[in-house]
């Protein structure tokens, strides 16, 4: 393929994946939007293996490693859990950190890349291997102690290093300073010691970084490590001069940015709180079966066949799904009970949290893969003022985005944060399997209200209860 073929098939590239993030910013254009990105991906990867800089020496090396790399690909799709996506996601953002890392080492040592530069070229482009490297070292090291946290294999809990800050700027100092002796090295021998020390001062910061941001904010670590990966990649585009890597790293990089801003926004803090860490210690460990704070009070707990009168007999009801939903994979029951209340008249609509599940837009995708119609789910802002006029607000195996202490209680550790007001409804019922705590490990005083109901037991088990009652 020419080098202007190669081109016209990057734009190509670069203009589908713009209209991909287009896309996936809506529900109802999000497929429309994946296949422009798989299309965009295609062609991308077909212009580089086919382009004017691989050699034909060089080609079964490449096609051995998609081959390796996609079916590693395939399987970990296939066997992945939904609820296991964002620890997922988080080991792709560190392999992306990884490439970047080697691209720099490769680049660094292969003694064709700078065989026809300027000084001034050359400066510039060590400069790009050693910034390269370091955010690849910080996206990698960052995004392997983020997939423990997810995952539940490290405490949600900070880890606070005494002089912590004071450590972050030291390592900066030295990261300078031995870019410094980089860029001076007369030799690749010479300048591998200040990288590799500057590698390791990155991985530890990575480490250092993730480990002292508590639990309660990961939904904006998942997203700020997303940005990182798209800012390593375009890192690696300069360091290979691949146009195309830039733009795709840089759309990355800034629409992670966003969505980290988004993140914080739904949260209520601030990013450089988040980066500064320490939120959410409290017991605030991933809580697949509660932890953390004790229940405090009495409740009224309600039985399936109850459940199924009251939402027979509703005008308005608000569903909140959460993570226990995705757990008991009871997205398919909901719709039917959807299908079932809605042909009878009712109004039932969803109200999304921003974070609700463990990963940015996890509800969303749950929903509309059990077909439920895009037209009746919302986000919280668009609801919340609804909820004093509705019947019923059914709260699926959600905790924390429903919890009234973020807005009560200014001493809880998700004060602020802005929830769902579903004890503003007429009556609300909390499906969960036990008193145990959410996420945040705080306990949420919305089960004891008077006016709420527990329907204990597995979502998928409970909501079927409730759908064979309703159709009998
Ligand atoms: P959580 O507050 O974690 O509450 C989920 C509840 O589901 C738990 O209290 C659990 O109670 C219940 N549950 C678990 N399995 C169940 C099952 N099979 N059937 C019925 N219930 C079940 O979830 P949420 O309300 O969705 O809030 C999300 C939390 O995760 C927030 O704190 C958020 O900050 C955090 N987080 C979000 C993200 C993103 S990006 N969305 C990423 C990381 C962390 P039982 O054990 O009693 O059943």
């Amino acid at each position: 393929m020419s080098e202007s073929l190669a081109t016209v098939s990057y734009i190509g590239a670069t203009i589908l994946f713009i209209l991909c993030l287009g896309g996936l910013s809506n529900q109802e254009t999000a497929r429309r939007g994946n296949l422009y990105g798989v299309i965009g991906m295609t062609i991308a990867v077909l212009a580089t293996i086919f382009g004017p800089h691989v050699t034909s020496a060089g080609l079964p090396w490449i096609i051995a490693a998609m081959v390796i790399g996609s079916g590693i690909g395939i399987y970990a799709a296939r066997v992945v859990q939904m609820t296991q996506m964002p620890e997922l996601v988080a080991l792709m953002h560190s392999m992306v950190g990884l490439a970047a890392m080697l691209v720099g080492y490769a680049n660094y040592i292969d003694p064709a890349a700078a065989a026809n530069l300027s000084s001034a070229e050359k400066a510039i482009h060590e400069m790009e291997m050693y910034i390269g490297v370091l955010i690849g070292a910080v996206t990698f090291s960052g995004s392997v102690i983020a997939f423990g946290k997810l995952s539940g294999k490290i405490g949600g809990k900070p880890v606070l290093l005494p002089g912590r800050h004071f450590l972050n700027l030291l390592g900066l100092l030295v990261v300078i300073y031995f870019g410094r002796e980089f860029l001076h090295a007369a030799t690749i021998a010479e300048g591998m010691t200040p990288m590799i020390v500057m590698t390791v001062i990155a991985l530890l910061f990575g480490i250092h970084m993730v480990m002292a941001i508590g639990g309660a904010d990961m939904p904006v670590v998942v997203s700020m490590l997303n940005s990182y990966s798209g800012w390593a990649a375009a890192a690696t585009g300069f360091m290979l001069s691949n146009d195309l890597l830039i733009v795709t790293g840089a759309l990355v990089g800034s629409s992670g940015a966003i969505l980290s801003y988004i993140m914080c926004s739904a949260m209520n803090r601030h990013f450089i709180s988040v980066i500064a860490g320490g939120f959410g210690g409290d017991g605030g460990t991933p809580a697949p079966t509660g932890g953390g704070a004790q229940p405090a009070g009495e409740v009224s707990p309600i039985l399936a066949a109850e459940t199924a009168e009251l939402l027979r007999e509703a005008k308005n009801v608000i569903i909140v799904p959460g993570y226990g939903m995705a757990v008991a994979q009871a997205q398919h029951t909901v719709y039917e009970i959807t299908k079932f209340l809605r042909e009878k008249g009712v109004n039932v609509r969803f109200g999304i949290h921003p974070v609700a599940g463990r990963m940015p837009g996890h509800m969303n995708v749950l929903l509309a893969e059990a077909k439920v119609p895009y037209d009746v789910v919302f986000e919280m802002d668009e609801l919340n003022d609804d909820f004093p006029q509705t019947d019923v607000a059914m709260v699926i195996g959600a905790n924390d985005i429903v919890n009234p202490a973020a807005q009560d209680d200014p001493a809880s550790p998700i004060a602020g944060m802005p929830v769902l007001e579903v004890w503003k409804a007429k009556t609300s019922i909390v499906m969960k399997r036990s008193m145990a705590s959410g996420y945040a490990g705080v306990d949420n005083p919305l089960f004891y209200k008077d006016n709420n109901r527990m329907l204990f037991g597995d979502a998928k088990k409970m909501l079927d209860e409730v759908l064979l009652v309703l159709k009998a």
